[in-house]
């Protein structure tokens, strides 16, 4: 792939341009993208131009950027979270009927638990998660399921830290959260009180494919003083469920 004067290959700069769009932050000027991807003025409304032309990024009426649906189309067309996600709804339908709380999956995307799905409830309790967000591994339900049945090179990785602190209830000693992983194994879940936010307990169970490997990780949010059996239950139902449909 030809590169620019300072060296970087066409697909590195598309790679730093998409990744300034997050969650939160949608829809950028031109010049916002250039100076957080850091490219030079002169190349980047020409750069830009070029994506919009070919549908991976969209200009609105204001001539703001955001992602193109091309792009989301592309992307989501043959990839194995696609998959993962249309085996999984019906069963998390099912969980978030019965809970009537927010219900999310996971998967262990470059040591973060990143969210594929999302179900939200009307008045369930508050809840951070996006779909294509991301949380820390040690810090979340999700991210402790996921880093529980990771691969020991990776649990090691993590927990050399830093493990931040996003409340006082988040496990920053990595004793204790070795005991928190061997704990998740021996339940075969997580409990999560407060710890990614002081109003709110995440459950999240491990999702297995036909051969037995954690491939996802299914949670729910319920508040923090809320009983925890139910939705448990619930869980191991959905993810009980999600494996047979993976292995069929
Ligand atoms: C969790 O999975 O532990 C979790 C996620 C989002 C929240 C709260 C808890 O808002």
């Amino acid at each position: 792939m030809a590169n620019s004067p300072t060296g970087d290959s066409v697909t590195e700069r598309l790679l730093r341009v998409l990744e300034t769009f997050t969650p939160t932050r949608t829809v950028q000027s031109a010049a916002e993208i250039g100076r957080r991807a850091g490219l030079p003025s002169s190349t980047v409304h020409r750069f830009i131009g070029e994506l919009v032309e070919t549908g991976l990024l969209e200009r609105d009426e204001d001539r703001r950027i955001r992602v193109g649906m091309r792009l989301w189309e592309l992307a989501t067309r043959s990839s194995a979270a696609l998959r993962l996600r249309q085996a999984a709804m019906p069963a998390m339908e099912r969980v978030q009927a019965a809970v009537g709380e927010h219900t999310q999956l996971a998967i262990l995307e470059q040591d973060e638990a990143l969210f594929l799905e999302r179900l939200s409830s009307r008045d369930a309790t508050s809840n951070i998660t996006r779909i294509a967000g991301r949380l820390p591994l040690h810090a979340s339900s999700s991210g402790l399921v996921l880093l529980a049945y990771a691969p020991p090179d990776l649990q090691e990785r993590v927990l050399a830290g830093p493990l931040h602190g996003l409340t006082r209830a988040t496990i920053t000693d990595p004793t204790a959260l070795r005991r928190k992983l061997a704990e998740v194994r021996r339940l075969g879940h997580a409990v999560a009180p407060g710890s990614i936010e002081d109003v709110a307990t995440g459950l999240a169970v491990p999702v297995r494919d036909a051969a037995g490997r954690c491939v996802a990780a299914l949670s729910v949010v319920v508040a923090r003083d809320a009983a925890v059996e139910a939705p448990l239950a619930a869980l191991h139902r959905a993810a009980r469920d999600i494996h047979s449909t993976l292995g069929a």
